[in-house]
Formats: C-alpha cells, structure tokens, sequence
C-alpha cells in the first residue's frame, strides 16, 4: 500500500485534533508518510500543530514527518491528498452572518438563508485561490474539501474548474445522522446502505439497508416517531443546539413520512419557528467559541504544557472517520460507497444535468461514481430547484458582481421570500462584508 503525503488545509480549525485523532484509529485502511499543516493563520495553527507533533510521536510512531507552514510551496509539494476545511473570516464572520439576519426577523444559520449566502461569497473566493495553490504545486493531489457551505462551494467550483476530476465536495451530515440510525437499529453504522438524494444540507434519505440486503426504512421510521430522535456522534451528543435539531428531524418525518429528512431541512420547512427560538446575542457560533474551540484550545495546551497526550481528552469523531475512509476509497481504488456531492448529469433525471447534486456514489481511483436515481417526486423536485436556483444566483452574483442576482436569490429561497426583506439584509451583509466580497454593482 502506497503511503500517503496528507497536507490539512486550514490546520488551525477546531476540527482538527478529531481528525487527527481519525488517523491515528485509520492508519492501517490509509497508512500516512507524512503529514502537514497548511493556515494562512500562523497563530491559530500553531496551537494544533504543536499538540499533534507530541500527539503523534506517541501514538503515530510510523509517520515519518509532521511538520506545519503558512508557505504554500512547502505545504502542496508533492501531496497526494489535501483535506480541505478553512473558514473565511473565522467565527467572529459566522455569528455576524446569525445575527445579522435574525435582526430582520428571517433564519440566521452558517449554511442556510442570507447567512448562506454571506458565508458563500466569502468562501469561493478563497477556495478558487486554495484550488489554485495546490494545482501549482501538485497537480494531481486529491481535494477533499468540506469547507462551507458546501453547496454552494461545489457550484462556484464546478463552474471555475469544470475539468478538475480530483477535486471531491463532501459533507459529513448525513454520516452524522446514519450514526442515531445505526443506534436506533441496533446495527453498525459502516453496515448501513443508503439510498439518499438532494443537494447538500437539503436532501433525504429513501432506504436505508444493511449490506446483507435487508431492507429498515419502515422499521426505522416507526421507532424514530416512537421513541424520538437525538444524535449519538460523541461530539455532537451532549450538545442542547443538535438535540433540539434532531427532535425538529422527528417532528418533519411525522409531517412528511414517505422519506427520511436530512436535519437542515428545519430551516427550510420551519423558517418562522427556527428564528423564534433563538437569541440573538448567542447564536451558535458564540457557542462554538465558548464551547468546542474552548474545549480543544485547552485540551491542546494541556497537551504542550505536559509534553504529553496522554491524559489528553481526544476522541475519533465520525466526522474524521468519514473523511479518512472515504479518502481511502480513492486512493486504493476501494469502490465504497458514500453519500458524497457530484454533478447530476442525469442521475436524478428530472432535474438539471449541472446541478451539484449529494447522492450516493462509489469511490473510485477515477473518482465518484454515482448510482441512479431516475426521477423524485414532485414535492422534492419542486423543492429541490428553488433551492438550486438560489444557489446558483448567488454563484452567479459573486462571478458577476451582481446586486440584482443576491436579491432574486434570497427571493427565492424559502428562509427569506420578501424582496424588501431580501434587499435590507443584502445591504447590512455588504457593510460587514466589505474585505472578504467581490464588488456587487
Ligand atoms: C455539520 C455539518 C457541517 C457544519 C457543522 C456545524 O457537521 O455537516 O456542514 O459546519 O455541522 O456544526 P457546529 O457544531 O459548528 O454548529
Ligand atoms: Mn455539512
């Protein structure tokens, strides 16, 4: 098995231990040579970086290098694989993307709604440049990249390197949610199959098998409306922010039972009742700086302050997990199935071939090989294009630098819906955008 050279772009993310700690538990399915961290924040990344360095000596004796860098040449250097997770304007840019809608009574979320959109036209830029980057240097490394919003990063991308066949668009949620399946049903996650369509974080799950052919969808819907619906992924369990989001999953299947709701869908379905609940002033992203980045920023000095991560509270999330197998998938050619995003071209028939649809695909050396679907119903169909015509207007505004395409986009999508709601959250969004946006005439 060929040893791979595995560069972590945007090292200084708070996801970052978990994975590494992902690694460790993977080594053998994608044994590692060496691995390197790449931030444009030398600060934030030192932190991790010196945390994994003793990490690894202890419990990755067989990598034969763990350095980190802010210089490109010396991170995307003959890379087999980059693992793709920055965040433009940090956290501080995620809660004015929350709270900044709230204040116009409409959904304020990371990836869906106006904050969606902010978020999305301060992503694509540095993605194309991150993209770039590591073309220069190694031009046939794998991208994972699960930088947000995915959706409409997949767009943007797809549309700046139409040709690039490396260069994989993928999102951990609908992993996170087989996990409460695979407790509910009493089964190993990794023995589920899934059949799932939609774009990313707006989808849903059809079946849901084992690999020994049974089918537990019925069965799985029935117990989810029995005996309710919480998360089981360890990093996500004890979290009051993702247990009310699964019981809302619970309330949408007894609304619409026929197929299996990916969690996102509360802010599409419920807009008026996602933003009676929160509170402007501690929106999640202010739990998230007070929470998980404290958590991991202490747990990292403890780590330094020791020399040792022994006593270190780390655990394998199945975030890591995911990406580490589905990483494996490629590199050895293994033809697992995950449910990943992808042009349609044709695999839901009946909706347009461009579109960058999440569905379930093989995982090849030749990239994602993705199963038909044939055509959806018409609920999800119609739901499905209004929510891809936004996405795509708000690629389209930032390519263009079009005013006028953010206001239809937010028009269309169903968290916004009034123009003059939409064009009053574009102009504050500008004001607090100004260094990260394109010109928007
Ligand atoms: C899930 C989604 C990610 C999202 C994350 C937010 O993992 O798939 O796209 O970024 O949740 O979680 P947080 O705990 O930061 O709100
Ligand atoms: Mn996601």
């Amino acid at each position: 098995m060929k040893k791979q050279r595995l560069v972590i772009a945007g090292s200084g993310s708070t996801y970052t231990m978990g994975m590494m700690m992902s690694l460790i538990e993977e080594k053998d399915r994608f044994p590692l040579k060496e691995i390197v961290f790449y931030d444009t924040d030398a600060e934030r990344q030192e932190r991790n970086a010196k945390a994994t360095e003793i990490l690894m000596q202890e419990r990755y004796p067989e990598l034969e290098s763990f350095s980190y860098t802010t210089d490109k040449e010396e991170a995307f250097k003959e890379a087999d694989f980059v693992f793709v997770q920055i965040r433009t304007g940090g956290l501080s840019m995620r809660e004015k993307d929350e709270q900044i809608p709230l204040k116009h009574g409409v959904v304020g979320q990371e990836t869906c709604g106006p904050g969606g959109m902010a978020y999305g036209l301060r992503s694509i830029k540095d993605m194309i440049q991150l993209v770039n980057d590591i073309r220069t240097y190694a031009p046939n490394a794998w991208i994972l990249n699960y930088t947000n919003p995915a959706a409409i990063v997949a767009v943007a991308l797809k549309k700046e390197f139409p040709h690039d066949s490396r260069l994989l668009n993928i999102c951990d949620m609908p992993i996170a949610i087989m996990i409460s399946y695979a407790k509910i049903l009493e089964l190993d996650v990794w023995n589920l199959v899934p059949e799932y369509f939609g774009l990313n974080h707006f989808g849903w799950f059809t079946k849901i098998y084992d690999k020994q052919g049974n089918d537990h969808t019925e069965r799985l819907k029935s117990l989810i409306i029995e005996k309710g619906f919480t998360p089981e992924d360890k990093e996500i369990a004890n979290d009051v922010s993702w247990q009310q989001t699964f019981a809302q999953a619970r309330q949408m299947l007894m609304d619409f039972p026929e197929f299996l709701p990916n969690t996102y869908l509360q802010y599409y379905l419920y807009p008026e009742q996602m933003t009676a609940k929160e509170d402007p002033n501690r929106t999640r992203a202010r739990q998230v700086i007070e929470g998980r980045q404290k958590r991991v920023h202490n747990i990292c000095d403890q780590i330094i302050e020791q020399g040792t991560a022994e006593a270190a509270d780390l655990h394998v999330d199945i975030h890591g997990v995911f990406m580490v197998k589905a990483a494996a998938s490629l590199a050895y050619n293994l033809n697992d199935r995950f449910i990943v995003i992808t042009e349609n071209n044709g695999i839901i028939s009946n909706l347009p071939d461009d579109a960058m649809v999440e569905v379930p695909s093989s995982l090849t050396a030749n990239g994602p090989k993705p199963f038909a679907i044939g055509e959806i119903p018409t609920f999800y169909k119609g739901l499905i294009e209004g929510q891809y015509a936004y996405e795509k207007l708000v690629t389209e505004a930032y390519f263009e630098g079009s005013y006028q395409k953010l206001i239809q986009a937010l028009t269309l999508n169903r968290t916004v819906i009034s123009p003059d709601k939409a064009k009053a959250i574009v102009d504050d969004l500008i004001e607090v955008n100004r260094p990260y946006w394109p010109n928007l005439t």
